[in-house]
């Protein structure tokens, strides 16, 4: 459905300003047209949770760390080059594409933190998530991130579910 709708704008001026925007490292709310994020408790809550269960990895600013779990690098989780489409060349846990939030809470709630994988709750996850996009420059919206919405909120827009242009990414 997000595909339909892109194809629909792959000419405009929308289109071009959310390719300039994603080049820049912004995250693009490709949902259909309507765009959802999160709650302010909810990413407040995050915020807390992510400096006591993922900051000692990927750092208190998201920028990553080399060797931080069985000589594995923690990626950044903040940044233009945060939260690639794809899984980068030397990693070893995550196989899965980051097309959606919903892609990425399912890998973070069977994975993280790696040395403890799964042990928050469903709720702490996807608040986690909520100040990962707060950080990534989006704002909260009031509308709740849930298993629902976030199916319908796209990460970057050449990785938006049904695109085929991964290679784009390339030069991000
Ligand atoms: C003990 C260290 C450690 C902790 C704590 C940790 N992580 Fe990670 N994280 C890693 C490593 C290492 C990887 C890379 C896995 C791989 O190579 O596939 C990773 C990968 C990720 C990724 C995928 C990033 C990408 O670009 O592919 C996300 C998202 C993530 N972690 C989120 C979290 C969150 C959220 C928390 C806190 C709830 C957390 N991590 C806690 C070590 C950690």
């Amino acid at each position: 459905m997000s595909g339909a709708f892109e194809e629909h704008h792959r000419g405009s001026t929308w289109w071009r300003c959310a390719r300039w925007l994603t080049a820049v490292g912004f995250f693009i709310f490709a949902a259909n047209g309507v765009a959802h994020s999160f709650t302010e408790t909810q990413a407040e809550s995050g915020a807390r949770i992510y400096q006591h269960q993922c900051g000692r990895c990927h750092k208190p600013n998201g920028e990553g760390k080399d060797d931080s779990y069985r000589g594995l690098r923690a990626p950044e989780l903040i940044g233009g080059t945060a939260l690639p489409c794809k899984p980068r060349a030397l990693q070893k846990i995550r196989m899965s594409d980051f097309r959606t939030v919903k892609d990425v809470y399912e890998f973070v709630s069977a994975t993280m933190p790696a040395d403890q994988p799964a042990s928050l709750s469903a709720e702490e996850y996807w608040n986690v998530l909520a100040f990962i996009l707060q950080r990534n420059g989006t704002t909260a919206d009031n509308k709740r991130l849930t298993d629902t919405t976030s199916r319908e909120i796209t990460l970057r827009s050449e990785c938006a579910p049904g695109s085929a242009a991964v290679a784009h990414e390339a030069q991000l």
